[in-house]
């Protein structure tokens, strides 16, 4: 049997399995399981009310996971599925509270990597079951792009590993809800609103409304390292550094370009040029520096586009968390 096949196997079992996506590694479960999809919660320390996205083999599946689908959805299903895109909206009554966390909404995407399509069609291909898969890491730490972090994350309690290489994107996807009134992105992800906006017709606006459905990802102490991770204007960087060193502290900075000094208690690590690569990169930069233990992480405030919006995100969550 192939590891796909096994990987499948098991999941049908109420096992877990870990998978690489185009984002990061997902903790997988059958998400019609309840007893797996509280085995996903129990491995990652997460809080039982926070919602799930349930990976699908493709968009035909939409309707059996969800009801008053918008036309919108479809079109943007078409465009960008598989992909780094998750869709939020109106439940289909078969799901379970669990992975909603009792909302009326539930969380759904096609991701795009090739061991995971094989798994998600070999596992709901026909029976048309669907993978709850958070990002395998333990709450509120960084999320593996590698299998080797999903290892050091979470070790004997997945039965399966999948490895898929690196993750291609390196951050998570962008959540976008439909499930009533305007599209609302309530994270960005490197799939951003212009291109979604062009699908749509409206550049969708940020942020959740007042009585929007929470999502875990915007609370501030999220994607944190252990070191203290602190955000500089990028001009101030060196400046910053020489002073932390100055003072006696152990100091790593990941910028591009590389600071033009030198210091034994200094560690330098490139950052991406440009944000696809910046945000491939992060994570497990963010690992390796959090590895030397330092006294703090310094990291270049990104330029405030667009593009880089995302990163930004991630950035400014890891800076709030940690200590
Ligand atoms: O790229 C990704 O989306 C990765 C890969 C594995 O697919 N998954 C991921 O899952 O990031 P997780 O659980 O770490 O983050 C999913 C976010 C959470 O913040 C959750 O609150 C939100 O999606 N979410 C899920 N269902 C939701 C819903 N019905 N309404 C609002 N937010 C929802
Ligand atoms: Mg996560």
């Amino acid at each position: 049997m192939n590891d796909v096949s096994r990987a499948a196997a098991l999941l049908r079992a109420g096992e877990l399995v870990a998978f690489p996506t185009e984002t990061v590694y997902g903790l997988g479960a059958d998400a019609r399981n309840a007893q797996a999809i509280a085995r996903i919660f129990a491995a990652k320390g997460r809080p039982a009310d926070h919602p799930l996205i349930v990976h699908l083999p493709d968009a035909s599946h939409l309707d059996r996971w969800a009801v008053d689908i918008p036309e919108a959805a479809r079109r943007l299903a078409a465009a960008f599925w598989p992909g780094p895109l998750t869709l939020i909206l109106k439940r289909h009554a078969d799901v379970l509270d669990a992975i909603t966390g009792g909302q009326d909404t539930v969380g759904l995407r096609v991701p795009n990597h090739p061991l995971a399509l094989q798994l998600l069609r070999e596992f709901g291909g026909t029976s048309g079951g669907g993978l709850a898969a958070p990002s395998a890491n333990r709450f509120g730490h960084v999320s593996p792009t590698t299998a080797e972090h999903v290892r050091e994350e979470l070790g004997d309690s997945v039965a399966l590993i999948l490895d898929g290489g690196p993750c291609a994107v390196g951050i998570e996807s962008t959540i976008l809800d439909l499930s009533a009134g305007e599209p609302r992105i309530l994270r960005p992800g490197m799939l951003d609103a212009a291109a979604i906006g062009k699908v749509l017709g409206l550049v969708p606006a940020f942020g959740g409304r007042s009585d929007a459905p929470r999502v875990s990802g915007s609370l501030e102490a999220h994607y944190a390292p252990h070191t203290s991770l602190q955000l500089v204007v990028a001009a101030e960087l060196a400046a910053r550094a020489r002073r932390e060193l100055a003072a006696g502290r152990r100091v790593a900075v990941l910028s591009s370009p590389p600071l033009d000094f030198d210091h034994e208690n200094l560690v330098w690590r490139a950052a991406g040029a440009d944000p696809d690569q910046f945000a491939h990169d992060l994570y497990a930069r963010l690992r390796e520096l959090d590895a030397l233990a330092c006294d703090l992480i310094l990291v270049a405030i990104p330029p405030p586009d667009d593009a880089w919006r995302a990163v930004a995100d991630r950035l400014r969550r890891a800076a709030a968390g940690s200590k």
